[in-house]
């Protein structure tokens, strides 16, 4: 199986799953993630929903590009903030970039870690689907962290993050000259170790730096995490 089929399987897996086992419900609030694979989880569910499986679905994106996506599909699109969700979800259904045996994960490839983590960490549940690419033995050595920073506070965070250990580069625009603005405003620093860290313990210090927006380390949940395998079977851990 290639990479992207990888992706549609674990998320259409993810799904599924999760139906069957009474875990996604009609009447549910799902925060919905960003990225390659987060999108064929949007889709999946979205089939569900026309095939009448649930009803009364309400999402919370967590990007512009999911937003569209579930405005295509029809799925309807709540914020945190709104009194239908209370601030408050039942699930979260999202991708990753690396994910360690013990489930922290990185995120943020997309640029959208910061809602991810709002979204996530006020979900009862969560889930992440991937393809086998993105299962690693220590997070933070092979893809770069991702840092969400206040623009004005760059040269500052990116000597506090050197302090830690860190070498960091601005993300640059694609077709559009200079740094990448997040859908919050920011820029993103992305943050290399030459040595594997304790993720658990750096999300800690570098969320304490001012001038820090969000990190893309996320140790504090154990999701249940789907990952695909080129020879079609789906690992649940
Ligand atoms: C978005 O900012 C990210 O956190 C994505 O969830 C992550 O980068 C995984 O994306 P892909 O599924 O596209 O690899």
């Amino acid at each position: 199986m290639t990479k992207d089929e990888q992706k549609i399987l674990a998320a259409s897996t993810a799904i599924d799953t999760l139906i069957s086992e009474k875990k996604i419900f009609s009447g549910m609030k799902i925060g919905l993630g960003t990225g390659s694979t987060a999108l064929p989880a949007v889709k999946r569910l979205s089939e569900r929903i026309c095939d009448g499986t649930l009803q009364n679905i309400k999402a919370v994106v967590t990007s512009f590009q999911t937003e569209n996506y579930c405005k295509e599909l029809g799925i309807p699109v709540f914020t945190l903030n709104d009194r239908e969700i209370g601030g408050e979800l039942d699930l979260t259904i999202d991708g990753a970039d690396e994910i360690d045996g013990e489930n922290n994960l990185i995120k943020g490839g997309g640029a959208a870690l910061l809602l991810e983590k709002i979204v996530a960490y006020n979900s009862k549940a969560y889930a992440i689907v991937a393809d086998e690419s993105k299962s690693v033995k220590t997070v933070g050595t092979k893809f770069p962290l991702p840092v969400e920073i206040i623009g004005s506070a760059r040269i500052c965070v990116e000597k506090a993050l050197n302090k830690l250990g860190a070498k960091c580069v601005l993300r640059e625009g694609v077709r559009k000259c200079g740094p990448v603005i997040t859908d919050n405003g920011n820029q993103i620093l992305d943050c290399l170790w030459e040595n594997p860290v304790d993720a658990r313990e750096m999300e800690d210090k570098i969320s304490k730096i001012v001038g820090v927006v969000e990190v893309g380390f996320f140790t504090k949940l154990k999701p249940v995490v789907f990952i695909a395998k080129s020879d079609g079977s789906v690992e649940i851990r």
